[in-house]
């Protein structure tokens, strides 16, 4: 089930509530419509594959792959049986799976063309018809446009020391002085604190930040309960009068309008601030966790990252801020962190739906069928990634791996909107966590499984220590 775990990641639900609520859906909606999903006779033909089980399609299957982290075996055995382009059953639809990297750059591609952005109606329900993630097309290019004043350079560059500050604060409270830490609970709390903060100017001690942190956890019943205070609709500046730089991405979705002089509506707003907060913070702690996972089981590659950062700050007094120039030298830390997303991509897989009947790799592709693609397949390519298993930073030197098969955000016109406010956010982080702690995995085989979020069994358990340098 691991496309609905992009759901969930999207939407961040933790509770066993949903996940049985949607389990029941899915056998429903699969009943309703395994009698409609005879295989199509087409000429060429549909992809060669199987639709599965006939209740849930190939949906149980893949929840099982994903539970045990080995989506990458889903797709082998497939790949294996009946070649790169198959056919399968999700979520209640017939689908494809295409390889890496001509089906990624294909559905990339042709967004709005051949396909489009597609969630299931539970899901653009959940999510709110304005949110960003399930808008298409034209409606989705000028509300993208919004946003940019945040996440471009200049806005990153604004909001880096504010991010850095975060970090030293996390730091004091939650590993200074401590024996052993959860490090996913961890991750969590600082990726919320930084959303929180960057987002909404909203403090990591207000009131409101538990209750909020909270709805979050249990989603569908909490969040939409939070009151959300907008100050009434959005100012009427006038671009003469100017408007104040934006200070948080909420203020900028309350001043910046679309190019057609209008204003973002209250209701977009709401849908599109619990969006940004959602998406932000449960992908970049997963990817923080397995970071830290990561570099603890390889020494010599956290000596480096070490080395790069000490570097970073040799000539700062302690308290001094680390600028733009330096995170742009941080080329190894990135390279680690790239690789850690390749192994365990926050997002494991995406979806679109073929607008119309059209044909790729020899095969018809009906239209109303979904289009899948997985992070996993791509990543753990031996192809593209020799020895796909093993833990490497060098892959990313150079040029690194060919365009189209190392997609943790996507790609196209959906691509991850915050993929330099994430990459920023973990940068910083680990500027000053590997500068200041030594960690150990209590237990370096812990296991990880995705139900449909990825967590380790028991939260990461690390023991702490102080690092000092001689
Ligand atoms: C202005 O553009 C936005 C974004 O495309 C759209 O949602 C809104 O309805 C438009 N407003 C008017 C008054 O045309």
């Amino acid at each position: 089930m691991e496309g609905l775990h992009y759901v969930w990641e999207q939407v961040g639900a933790h509770t066993g509530v949903w996940t049985v609520g949607a389990t029941l859906l899915a056998v429903l909606t699969g009943w309703l419509l395994w009698s409609t999903t005879a295989v199509p006779t087409r000429n060429p033909p549909v992809p060669p594959g199987s639709f599965g089980w006939p209740l849930v399609g190939e949906t149980l299957d893949q929840l099982d792959a994903a539970k045990a982290n080995q989506v990458v075996k889903f797709y082998a055995t497939r790949v294996a049986k009946y070649g790169e382009v198959f056919r399968t059953h999700f979520l209640f639809n017939p689908a494809v799976s295409m390889g890496a990297p001509e089906g990624n750059k294909f559905l990339f591609g042709n967004e709005n063309k051949l396909v489009q952005n597609s969630w299931p109606g539970p899901v653009t329900r959940l999510l709110g018809k304005n949110s960003l993630t399930v808008l298409v097309g034209e409606e989705h290019k000028r509300a993208r446009r919004v946003y940019t004043t945040f996440f471009n350079p200049e806005g990153l560059q604004a909001s880096l020391p504010r991010i850095e500050a975060i970090v030293r604060r996390h730091a004091a409270e939650y590993w200074e002085g401590k024996d052993q830490i959860l490090g996913v609970p961890t991750a969590k709390e600082f990726a919320f604190t930084v959303a929180a903060d960057l987002f909404m100017s909203m403090d990591n001690h207000d009131p409101l930040y538990r209750l909020f942190a909270q709805a979050h956890e249990e989603f569908v019943t909490g969040f939409f309960k939070i009151p959300i205070y907008l100050p009434g609709s959005a100012p009427s500046l006038t671009k003469e009068e100017g408007i104040n730089p934006p200070h948080d991405l909420l203020n900028v979705m309350l001043t910046v309008p679309y190019e057609n002089d209008s204003f973002m509506t209250d209701d977009a707003i709401k849908d599109n601030i619990l969006l940004m907060m959602t998406a932000s913070h449960d992908t970049s702690s997963t990817t923080i966790a397995f970071v830290l996972k990561y570099l603890y089981l390889n020494p010599e590659c956290l000596k480096e990252v070490i080395r790069e950062q000490l570097a970073i700050a040799k000539d700062k007094r302690a308290d001094a801020a680390v600028t733009w120039e330096d995170t742009k030298n941080m080329k190894y830390t990135w390279r680690a962190i790239q690789e850690t997303m390749r192994l365990q991509p926050p997002v494991q897989a995406g979806f679109r739906r073929a607008i119309k009947d059209f044909e790729f790799g020899g095969f018809s592709i009906p239209k109303g069928w979904t289009l899948i693609w997985s992070v996993a397949r791509s990543h753990m390519s031996p192809k593209f990634f020799p020895d796909p298993e093993k833990f490497d930073p060098s892959r990313f030197e150079g040029s690194g791996p060919p365009p189209y098969v190392f997609i943790p955000f996507g790609g196209g016109p959906h691509i991850c909107l915050g993929n330099e406010f994430a990459r920023l956010e973990m940068l910083l982080f680990l500027h000053h966590i590997v500068l200041n702690y030594e960690w150990e995995m209590v237990d370096p085989n812990e296991q990880v499984s995705i139900t449909p979020v990825t967590h380790f069994k028991k939260g990461l358990e690390l023991i702490l220590r102080k690092r000092r340098f001689e």
